[in-house]
């Protein structure tokens, strides 16, 4: 049995190129892997809220007040469903040349000091094991390449966040151009498709 933990954090609703990727891509696993579990968390629909002086103390230090603790049995809900999953598929819009303020709010309760990083004398470790990441990004301009791709704070971002929680294998799948007119949206997204289709069928935590 497989788990898939599916996160979109698209405000378009379904006008979003990733939503739409993400969509695709679960249908396409569940064909190869009908056993397959999913389970959604959408950022956009239901926010995990941003860290206040009132909460940060559920995630990052000894929750006392109801507020704490309410702050702290989030995350603890968070990295439970995420430690769950074998496979994760994030779907991840470029905003101002990083992620989503949602995705960030979801990070930020999901590093969390002795739960999933810890500092010892050989520095920093990541406690999350055996977990695979696929993400989507979908972009208004082109970012992989040419000279924009200095200006792309989403990928490494993600990537050193995940990194830094013990998750190394990450995949990364682009829909570029997104807002250069419909025929270069079209192409980004079938370039995406024929991507997934290549990540899913290789992949032997989706597959097997
Ligand atoms: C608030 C906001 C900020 C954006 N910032 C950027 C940006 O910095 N660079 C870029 O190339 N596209 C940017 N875009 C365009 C989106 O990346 C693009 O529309 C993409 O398709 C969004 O993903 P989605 O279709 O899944 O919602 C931005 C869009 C929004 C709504």
């Amino acid at each position: 049995m497989n788990n898939i933990l599916v996160i979109n954090s698209s405000v378009s609703g379904e006008a979003s190129v990733s939503q739409l990727l993400v969509r695709s891509a679960v249908q396409r696993v569940l064909e190869v892997n009908p056993s397959a579990m999913v389970t959604y968390r959408d950022l956009s629909d239901a926010p995990v809220p941003h860290l206040t002086a009132y909460t940060v103390a559920g995630v990052r230090g000894m929750p006392e007040t109801q507020a704490e603790l309410a702050a702290q049995a989030l995350s603890n809900e968070l990295i439970d469903e995420l430690k769950a999953a074998d496979v994760v598929l994030i779907g991840a819009p470029m905003y101002n040349f990083s992620i989503p303020s949602s995705l960030r709010a979801w990070f930020d309760h999901v590093l969390r000091p002795r739960v999933t990083f810890a500092y010892s004398k050989a520095g920093v470790q990541g406690l999350l094991k055996g977990i695979r990441v696929i993400v989507i990004e979908s972009r208004g301009g082109l970012y992989s390449e040419g000279p924009t791709k200095e200006m792309d704070f989403q990928e490494p971002y993600l990537k050193t966040l995940l990194g830094f929680i013990g998750i190394t294998d990450v995949t990364f799948v682009h829909a570029e151009k997104i807002g250069s007119g419909p025929e270069a949206r079209e192409l980004a997204i079938e370039t995406a498709k024929a991507r997934l289709e290549e990540v899913i069928i290789d992949s032997e935590q989706l597959v097997i």
